[in-house]
């Protein structure tokens, strides 16, 4: 029988303690697998750093344990900016969180706490738990492909794939099809290492760890999981789509989404708005905006459009459609909305949703396949091109769109997906893997097994 209560002796709780990457995309996954450790039966307490800490309010069966960052949070301009914080964070916390874990231990007493579930990128606090004797899983926000290719990173340099030459940016990693250089994990040209010193942690981190655990799901990347599980000493848990399978909704949300767009898209005919969305960090151009802009208004579909503040480089604080060209309102009026951000999981799942411009962030590309969306995908940084990747060449279900931004491609490629022959096709396909991935949420369903798995393994530890 599956293991629902994780109980100890005399009916007390086991305790897990999580510790989540201060990210909306490493969050949200967080947060989902506490919601479905809990109603297991486990006993719930999430350390969190200040920088973009959780509201205990909105969860309260948990305990919160605030763990000092260090130094005021820098207000972040790019991609470069995140990486170097990701990479300072765990080091930033590390003392702190040594205090606070030795606490809560003497407190819950050690047997009761069956392990500690943090980020990849969190290597320093698996680090200070496995000092403690805290046996460690690590969570990995992206997808069974990416996380082969971290695994591999040194190897695409022993090989000359990185860093990446201009003049190779197409030609096939041989050892990782179907990708080609352009597609791997990577962050801008990298000049100082930084990203091969983040992803050279992440994998020492999946490697000391007891486990591994991945938002992804059988039926969709069966050879990729093989593959890790070929490589990895350390059992791999495919336990997605978490989003469907965790009782709590999306309460882990740092932005306040306006829930006004869902009754906006109630009077639209099913599968004819598009979704635009580039995820809580991607940043474009203020060139970029304007060729979508005018593309979207050229395309005569109708939308719902998150324009996040801040994501247009150099305008942190202003008013959310600052940058949105003059005219583009006047030119479509009564067929687009505009919100700052966005109920995502529902809007996708809304009938009227036929198609969704994305950055191909991996829980917008899991959550999209989950409901049948086909894609339109603009991968702007790190696992974001390997995405695209796979939801043009191997699910089929969207189309990458590449190169220079320009209006007439836009509204071309909206078109195609939205009204075309072939976006039909990538929606019956997506439609197929709606029905994969929910045949695996079900009792005896390949996720399913994988959280009793899970269980069972973290109770003996
Ligand atoms: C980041 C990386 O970019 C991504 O590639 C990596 O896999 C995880 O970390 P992010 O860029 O924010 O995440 O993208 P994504 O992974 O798609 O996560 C965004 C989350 O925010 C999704 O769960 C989405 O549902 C949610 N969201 C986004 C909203 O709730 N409302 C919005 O308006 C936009």
């Amino acid at each position: 029988p599956a293991p629902t209560m994780a109980t100890v002796h005399g009916g007390r709780r086991r305790h897990v303690l999580l510790f989540p990457l201060p990210y909306q995309g490493h969050i949200n996954p967080m947060f989902r697998l506490s919601g479905l450790l809990h109603a297991r039966g486990f006993a719930v307490t999430v350390f969190h750093t200040q920088f973009n800490a959780p509201d205990p309010a909105l969860h309260p069966d948990y305990r919160f344990v605030s763990v000092p960052n260090g130094s005021p949070t820098p207000v972040l301009v790019g991609i470069k900016d995140v990486v170097a914080q990701m990479m300072e964070l765990g080091a930033a916390c590390e003392a702190a969180f040594r205090d606070r874990l030795a606490s809560v231990l003497e407190e819950y007493s050690r047997d009761a706490v069956a392990c500690l579930v943090a980020d990849s990128h969190l290597l320093p606090i698996i680090e200070v738990a496995a000092r403690l004797s805290v046996p460690t899983l690590a969570l990995r926000t992206g997808s069974a492909a990416c996380c082969a290719c971290f695994l591999a990173y040194p190897m695409l340099f022993d090989k000359g794939y990185l860093p990446v030459q201009e003049s190779q940016r197409d030609m096939p990693v041989l050892e990782l099809p179907p990708y080609r250089v352009r597609d791997l994990p990577i962050v801008g040209e990298d000049g100082g290492g930084q990203v091969r010193e983040l992803i050279s942690r992440a994998t020492t981190a999946m490697k000391i760890s007891s486990g591994l655990i991945l938002n992804t799901f059988d039926a969709l990347e069966r050879r990729e999981l093989e593959g890790l599980r070929r490589d990895l000493a350390v059992p791999v848990f495919d336990i997605g789509p978490l989003h469907k399978l965790s009782p709590a909704g999306g309460d882990s949300s740092l932005l306040l989404p306006d829930r006004s767009c869902l009754e906006w898209l109630d009077a639209w005919p099913p599968e004819s708005v598009l979704y635009v969305s580039f995820g809580s960090v991607a940043c474009m151009s203020p060139r970029d905006l304007v060729e979508t802009a005018w593309g979207i208004a050229g395309s005569s579909v109708p939308f719902l459009w998150v324009v996040r503040p801040g994501m247009v480089s150099g305008s942190a604080d202003h008013h959310h459609d600052h940058h949105l060209p003059e005219g583009f309102e006047a030119a479509t009026h009564g067929r687009g909305m505009v919100v700052t951000w966005a109920p995502q999981e529902e809007v996708l799942g809304h009938r009227a949703v036929g198609g969704f411009w994305t950055h191909g962030g991996w829980n917008s590309t899991a959550e999209s396949i989950c409901e049948g969306v086909p894609m339109l995908c603009r991968p702007y940084f790190g696992d974001q091109m390997g995405n695209a990747r796979y939801v043009e060449h191997v699910w089929r279900v969207g189309l990458e769109v590449g190169g220079d931004l320009e209006r007439g491609s836009v509204e071309a490629a909206i078109r195609r997906l939205m009204t075309g022959d072939d976006g039909a096709e990538m929606r019956t396909r997506a439609g197929e893997l709606k029905k994969a991935a929910a045949e695996g949420t079900v009792e005896g369903g390949s996720s399913c097994l994988a959280i009793d798995k899970l269980i069972t393994h973290m109770l003996s530890l």
